[in-house]
């Protein structure tokens, strides 16, 4: 098992450059796989969970070219040009992955397998089993369709209208997906707008999709058109670079190029409303996405109540918020996050034995936390329950601590930041 033994830092300093964002990354290889030519992808994150989709589709008769400049070129086929996979396809780690595949594979001629790790083999899959089989899909999982792995008996498809109980861009991309196979117009509803990078690369790709207030629809039948695509640095690994400058005294980083969509912004809003100094600059426009440099100075945060809409805008940022949270001034109180628990892991309760280790008083709601700011963190020895997000947020908490923190099972870092460990240590000095 791997382990990271974290020291406290006197100061952040310097330019930075985040990874490609891992959300629009999987779209690219998906959409770039079902459009008619070929797309060049610019910023393409090589990690993990990206690349079991890469896997995915080349089991799937899709040529994907890694060129020696980091780019992807993948060959497309266009919407009715996978072939049957030979064997189980393994998702590994990646929720993005088994979702949005499940999806596109329901519509198809062909039976195909899905799995995952022991992580992803736990994650509920019923969500959009229940919808996909509205629209006539066949699919078998375990634990009565709840689990993987999943099979899945490509069928004809009708369009539905769905209003989904979750605020989940996974569930909706994968109706979107499976709706482009269907008959007539698939529409999806959800209680809180989720992230909308489907919908954006879509219409990229020429597609019609209807957004709307409280969701999105689609045509079936439609083709997509291959385009360059230039993948934004991703908001959500740019986040513990962030709040690492923010609690660490004598901080100044810049971060540059980083996506700004306001589906994934929240965590900027809720860390200025906590007082935190971060200002965009060089804002412009890539691939559909817009983007901005970010200029981050140490800042007293204090803390505030967050709930509602403003939950999904930040949803994989919560673990390394609770650690901005633990470093603020009064309390911070997380509400309606109840999706935290089934992330890769549950996020609530590994982020308050995370906290309460290094000091902090926390209390764990069904729906989220509360947490009581701490002058400051104690060291002790941490786990990072095999989720990369945990490990990097427990990584920001140590640079805030009075003595080492000690991080077991940090290698699932890979799944989404592969270069996290030497770029901490690159602006730490
Ligand atoms: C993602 C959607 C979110 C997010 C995940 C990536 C996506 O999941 O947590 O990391 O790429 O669509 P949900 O759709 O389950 O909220």
């Amino acid at each position: 098992m791997q382990t990271q033994i974290i020291e406290a830092s006197c100061g952040l300093k310097g330019e930075i450059v985040v990874p490609g964002d891992k959300s629009i990354s999987h779209r690219s290889v998906m959409f770039g796989s079902l459009a008619q030519g070929t797309t060049r992808v610019q910023g393409f994150l090589r990690g993990e969970d990206n690349l079991s989709t890469v896997a995915a589709f080349r089991a799937m008769g899709i040529q994907i070219d890694e060129l020696p400049e980091g780019d992807l070129l993948i060959h497309g086929k266009g919407v009715h040009g996978l072939q049957e996979p030979l064997d189980v396809l393994d998702c590994g780690n990646s929720g993005t992955t088994i979702r949005l595949m499940s999806g596109l594979l329901a519509g198809q001629t062909f039976f195909s397998v899905l799995t995952g790790d022991q992580y992803l083999r736990r994650r509920p899959m019923g969500r959009v089993m229940t919808p996909l089989s509205q629209m006539g899909a066949q699919i078998w999982g375990r634990q009565q369709g709840q689990c993987a792995p999943l099979a899945i008996v490509g069928k004809p498809l009708q369009g539905v209208e769905y209003h989904s109980p979750v605020a989940s861009a996974q569930v909706k991309s994968a109706l979107l997906l499976a709706g482009l196979y269907a008959d007539g117009t698939t529409t999806v509803y959800e209680p809180h707008l989720s992230r909308d990078h489907t919908e954006r690369m879509l219409r990229y790709l020429g597609v019609e999709v209807d957004s709307f207030d409280g969701g999105a629809s689609i045509c079936g039948g439609q083709r997509l058109t291959a385009r360059d695509i230039e993948v934004p640095g991703d908001i959500s690994s740019a986040a513990f670079f962030i709040i690492a400058a923010l609690i660490v005294p004598g901080s100044e980083l810049l971060i540059r190029n980083v996506g700004m969509n306001p589906t994934r912004s929240g965590v900027l809003d809720i860390l200025q409303a906590m007082n935190g100094q971060i200002e965009q600059v060089n804002c412009r426009e890539a691939g559909g996405e817009p983007v901005a440099d970010l200029l981050v100075k140490s800042s007293p945060l204090k803390g505030i109540e967050i709930g509602g809409a403003l939950v999904p805008r930040a949803i994989d940022e919560f673990p390394v918020i609770s650690i901005a949270a633990a470093c603020a001034e009064g309390r911070t109180t997380i509400r309606d996050a109840k999706e935290l628990r089934v992330k890769e892991t549950d996020r609530i309760a590994a982020m308050a034995a995370v906290l309460k280790t290094l000091g902090v008083a926390v209390e764990t709601l069904d729906d989220g936390m509360v947490i009581d700011g701490a002058e400051q963190l104690r060291g002790g020895t941490v786990s990072s329950c095999g989720d990369h997000r945990i490990a990097m947020s427990s990584a920001v908490a140590a640079l805030r601590s009075c003595s080492a923190v000690t991080i077991e099972d940090t290698a699932c870092t890979a799944t989404s930041f592969p270069n996290f460990w030497s770029l901490l240590q690159q602006v730490r000095g």
